[in-house]
């Protein structure tokens, strides 16, 4: 099946390299309003963006968030929050006896709205012809992040994202097999699933293999296999989005 929308989505790959060119006047605003046109949960629209532009500042975020070069090459370095501020605002405007806040659902419907709206700005901007990178390491120093940015409670910086034009032209990473992640009518078996995984540990060392990275054991499940035991070095996390007031209930 193709389309032009299909074949956008179809050929996303992130960049990491990018010209030393700004953005036209307005493109930024326009995509922004793409983002904020992405369904939201309840029509809370539980998500700011924080433009980073003062280089200054923007070389501090930078250095919080792995100092990765593609944040400094970058036309605009962009923080999206996952933010129940506005909400609770509106909670305490009309004196409503309860904010619920420190529960799971509250982190939950904030940071799904945030990622859908991201990801609008994302496909807006490849359909300009911008590259984009998002950055995962703005949770690296959430404490860092927060003073930088000045995030109030219930904000959360959950991503960073750079969009520019692009200075180089990677290939398109292979994914999954479909059967992987679509599954009929109940959870597949582990070793139906754990074969399709095997074959695709095949394709991507042969993916980095054509890119010319050769280095270590390039097998998806060992590359994630290994991440999946890393989410501990984002501990400060935990903490701060206590401080933040999603006190998350044991
Ligand atoms: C929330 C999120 C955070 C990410 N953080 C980083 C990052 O900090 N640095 C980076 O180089 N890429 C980052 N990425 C990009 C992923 O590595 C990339 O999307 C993935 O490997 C698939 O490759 P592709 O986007 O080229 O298809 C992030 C992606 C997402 C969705």
């Amino acid at each position: 099946m193709s389309n032009s929308t299909i074949d956008l989505l179809m050929s996303h790959r992130s960049i990491r390299r990018f010209e030393d060119r700004p953005l036209p006047d307005g493109v930024l605003e326009s995509l922004i309003q793409c983002g904020q046109q992405a369904s939201t949960s309840s029509n809370l629209q539980a998500y700011t963006v924080i433009h980073v532009a003062d280089s200054e500042r923007k070389k501090k975020l930078a250095e919080l968030c792995a100092d990765q070069v593609q944040i400094h090459q970058s036309a605009a370095f962009l923080a999206f929050c996952a933010d129940l501020h506005r909400d609770w605002m509106a909670n305490q405007m009309h004196g409503v006896e309860r904010f619920d806040g420190d529960y799971v659902e509250a982190l939950m419907i904030a940071t799904v709205d945030v990622a859908l709206m991201m990801q609008n700005v994302a496909i807006a901007a490849e359909s300009m012809g911008l590259g984009i990178c998002m950055i995962g390491a703005m949770r690296n120093n959430p404490k860092g992040v927060g003073e930088l940015l000045g995030l109030p409670p219930y904000v959360v910086a959950v991503s960073g994202f750079c969009i520019g034009y692009p200075a180089q032209e990677p290939e398109v990473k292979p994914r999954l097999p479909l059967d992987a992640v679509l599954h009929r009518e109940r959870y597949l078996d582990d070793e139906t699933h754990c074969a399709i995984m095997k074959d695709y540990d095949q394709k991507m060392v042969e993916f980095y293999a054509s890119q010319g990275m050769h280095e270590g054991d390039q097998r998806w499940t060992t590359v994630v296999g290994g991440r999946t035991g890393q989410f501990h070095v984002r501990e400060e996390l935990d903490e701060f989005l206590t401080a933040q007031g999603f006190k998350l209930r044991r």
